[in-house]
């Protein structure tokens, strides 16, 4: 599919190839017709949804992004000299906050490409960092990062050496599996530099992602106000809650929505059944060891060069040189 190039006004270039509608639809439709019924964590995040995660990013139960932020300050430097002169690619961006650290440690990196699927979020991001890093060319590139990157098609990246920032963990949402397949097809990018989550007690990341504020409830339970509002469905929020379990055997987090009575939910044409008690699952978020995330990385055609991590063990940045 040809991007559309933006022609409003804005400091930000935009390469959109965000998905029609109708993939959203079909989508939901094959995810609701699995025997375990399954949604793409993607579709969580319209502008709601990244609103949301920017809120969870700040609890005081989700460790995560305070420390993968202090790991990337005290080892700016390193990672810095890492970048080299290399345009930056971002897969994931969100809000584009990790990044302002280590553009601070390496302006000698003049072109940052952000990618992520929540337009308007990646929109706005993007002219906040433009706005604040003198001298910055930020390039916004709405696209799903779990299909071939579209980087040949955007000029600012022809003949230039890249390499890929994957924070925040997203990682972990992939199945074991697909992460070889991921890093495979990234690969385009050049070297990586990844943040990965470590495997910790089920005391400390159940709260993480179920929080007494009710955030991350909220967050999951916008996915069905988003297919209510896109797809005209006709989910009760009342008749659903939002699930969060630490599997230690599988090693991931286990995210869903269940249902809290036997209904039917419409969907167009389509009539969805739900028994009381079934879920809907919304993400898996897998915790590796490092020498785990340090095995796949490899069976990708990937050396893993550097790690750094926090005092206490909670998260890993990892640095990957293609072979
Ligand atoms: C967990 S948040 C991380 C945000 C930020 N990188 C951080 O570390 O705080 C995941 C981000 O990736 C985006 N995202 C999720 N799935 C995606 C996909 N398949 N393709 C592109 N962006 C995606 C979301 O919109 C969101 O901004």
């Amino acid at each position: 599919m040809p991007p559309t190039s933006s022609t409003k006004p804005s400091p930000v270039k935009l390469y959109d190839f965000h998905p029609p509608v109708e993939d959203f639809r079909s989508a939901v439709l094959r995810g609701l017709s699995k025997p375990e019924k399954t949604i793409s964590p993607q579709f969580l995040y319209d502008k709601r949804g990244s609103e949301l995660f920017d809120a969870i990013c700040q609890l005081p139960e989700y460790y995560l992004t305070r420390t993968e932020m202090a790991i990337l300050r005290a080892n700016a430097e390193d990672i810095a000299a890492a970048l080299d002169h290399r345009a930056l690619v971002e897969l994931g961006s969100g809000s584009s906050q990790k990044i302002r650290i280590l553009l601070n440690a390496a302006p000698q990196v003049q072109t940052y490409v952000a990618v992520d699927i929540s337009r308007q979020h990646l929109q706005e991001a993007c002219a906040a960092l433009m706005a604040d890093v003198e001298g910055l060319e930020a390039i916004a590139v709405c696209a799903d990062y779990t299909q071939p990157l579209p980087i040949a098609t955007i000029p600012e990246l022809r003949d230039r050496p890249t390499i890929g920032f994957f924070p925040g963990s997203s990682i972990g949402n992939l199945e074991p599996a697909e992460v070889i397949a991921f890093l495979k097809t990234v690969a385009v990018l050049g070297d990586l530099i990844v943040g990965v989550d470590l495997k910790k007690s089920a005391s400390l990341l159940e709260p993480a992602y179920d929080d007494a504020q009710g955030i991350s409830a909220a967050f999951a339970l916008n996915v069905l106000v988003r297919i209510n509002r896109e797809l005209g469905a006709d989910f009760d929020l009342t008749q659903f809650e939002y699930r969060a379990c630490y599997n230690e055997v599988a090693g991931r987090i286990e995210m869903a929505i269940a249902s809290l009575s036997d209904q039917t939910v419409r969907l167009g044409d389509a009539e969805i059944p739900f028994k009381a008690g079934e879920t809907l699952r919304t993400e898996h978020s897998y915790k590796y060891t490092i020498d785990e995330f340090q095995l796949l990385a490899m069976e990708a055609g990937f050396k893993p060069v550097q790690v750094w991590t926090d005092a206490e063990q909670l998260f890993s940045l990892h640095h990957l040189k293609q072979i």
